[in-house]
C-alpha cells in the first residue's frame, strides 16, 4: 500500500479526522518550505487539537442553555457608569469560580444583569468549565415537579453538577412555600462547592417578600452572600437607550420591553 494511503488509514484509525483532512496540504507545504520533521508534525497535530477544543467549547456552550450569546467585549461600560469595570475584570479572571464563590447582579430591568452573567458563563466555558443557565421560575417549577414525583434528589443533580449555575430573574415572580424550600435546598447544596451567578431586580431587603418568609430568605441570603461579590447596577435600561423608546415608557401604563 502506498505510504500516503497508509497514513490516511492510520489517521482514520486514530480518529484524527481534522489532521486527516489537511494531510496533503501540510505535506505539500512542508516540502515547499523545507520544514523540519518536528515542525511538520507539530503543525498537523495542532490542527487536530484546535478543532477538538472548538468542538468541546461548542458542546459545553450548547449544554449551558444560554438565552443569547453576548460577550464582555460587547458590553459598553461607558453606558452604565454605576458598574465598576475593574470589579467585572476581576470576575473575568474566574478566580471566584475556582473558589466556588457567588456573584449577584442587582438592578432594574435592562441594565445588563443577564448580559454580564451570560458573558461570564462564556468566559467559564472557554476556560474549560461547565455552566448551566436557568431562570428562577423555570428552576423552581422544574424542581417542584420533581419533588411531587418523588425524584427531587436525582433532578437536583442537574443543578449541582455544573461548576457555574446561573439563576436569572430572581424576584420578578414570587415563590410559594415549596419554591422557597427548594431554593434553600439548592443554595445549601451548592454552598462552598460550586458558584451561583444570580440576577435580581430586588434588593436584598425585599427578598423576604420574594420568598414569602423572612426567615427562609435570611437563611438563603446567609449562605449565598457568605462568599460573594455583589454588582449593584443603577441606571437606565439599555433597551430604552433610544430616547424615543424612553419617551414611551414615561406613560406609566405602557411597558415596552422590546
Ligand atoms: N452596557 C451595555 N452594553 C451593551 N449592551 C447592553 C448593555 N446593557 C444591556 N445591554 C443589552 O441590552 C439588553 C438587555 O440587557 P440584559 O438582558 O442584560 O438586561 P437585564 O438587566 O437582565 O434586564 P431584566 O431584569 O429585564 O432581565 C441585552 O440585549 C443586552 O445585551
Ligand atoms: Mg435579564
Amino acid at each position: 500500500m502506498p505510504t500516503l494511503e497508509r497514513l490516511h488509514n492510520h489517521l482514520e484509525a486514530l480518529t484524527l479526522a481534522e489532521a486527516d483532512a489537511v494531510l496533503e496540504a501540510h505535506l505539500e507545504r512542508a516540502a515547499q518550505e523545507d520544514r523540519a520533521y518536528a515542525d511538520f508534525l507539530d503543525d498537523l497535530l495542532e490542527v487536530e487539537v484546535a478543532a477538538r477544543r472548538t468542538r468541546r467549547i461548542r458542546t459545553r456552550l450548547n449544554m449551558a442553555h444560554l438565552p443569547y450569546h453576548k460577550t464582555l467585549a460587547q458590553f459598553d461600560f461607558a453606558f452604565q457608569p454605576s458598574i465598576e469595570e475593574r470589579q467585572v475584570r476581576e470576575l473575568q479572571t474566574l478566580r471566584f469560580l475556582h473558589d466556588a464563590h457567588n456573584v449577584i447582579f442587582l438592578g432594574p430591568p435592562g441594565v445588563g444583569k443577564t448580559h454580564l452573567a451570560v458573558a461570564l458563563a462564556i468566559e467559564a466555558v472557554e476556560a474549560g468549565f461547565s455552566a448551566y443557565f436557568v431562570t428562577a421560575h423555570d428552576l423552581v417549577s422544574d424542581l417542584g415537579q420533581a419533588a411531587r414525583e418523588n425524584r427531587l434528589d436525582r433532578r437536583l443533580r442537574i443543578y449541582l453538577a455544573p461548576k457555574m449555575l446561573i439563576i436569572d430573574e430572581m424576584g420578578y415572580l414570587p415563590l410559594d412555600d415549596v419554591g422557597a424550600t427548594i431554593f434553600f435546598q439548592l443554595v445549601s447544596a451548592r454552598y462552598e462547592r460550586g458558584s451561583i451567578l444570580l440576577t435580581s431586580n430586588k434588593s436584598y431587603g425585599d427578598w423576604g417578600a420574594v420568598f414569602g418568609d423572612p426567615i427562609i430568605a435570611t437563611a438563603i441570603l446567609d449562605r449565598l452572600l457568605h462568599h460573594s461579590t455583589t454588582v449593584n447596577i443603577r441606571g437606565e435600561s439599555y433597551r430604552l437607550k433610544d430616547p424615543r423608546k424612553a419617551g414611551l415608557l414615561s406613560a406609566p401604563e405602557r411597558k415596552d420591553e422590546g
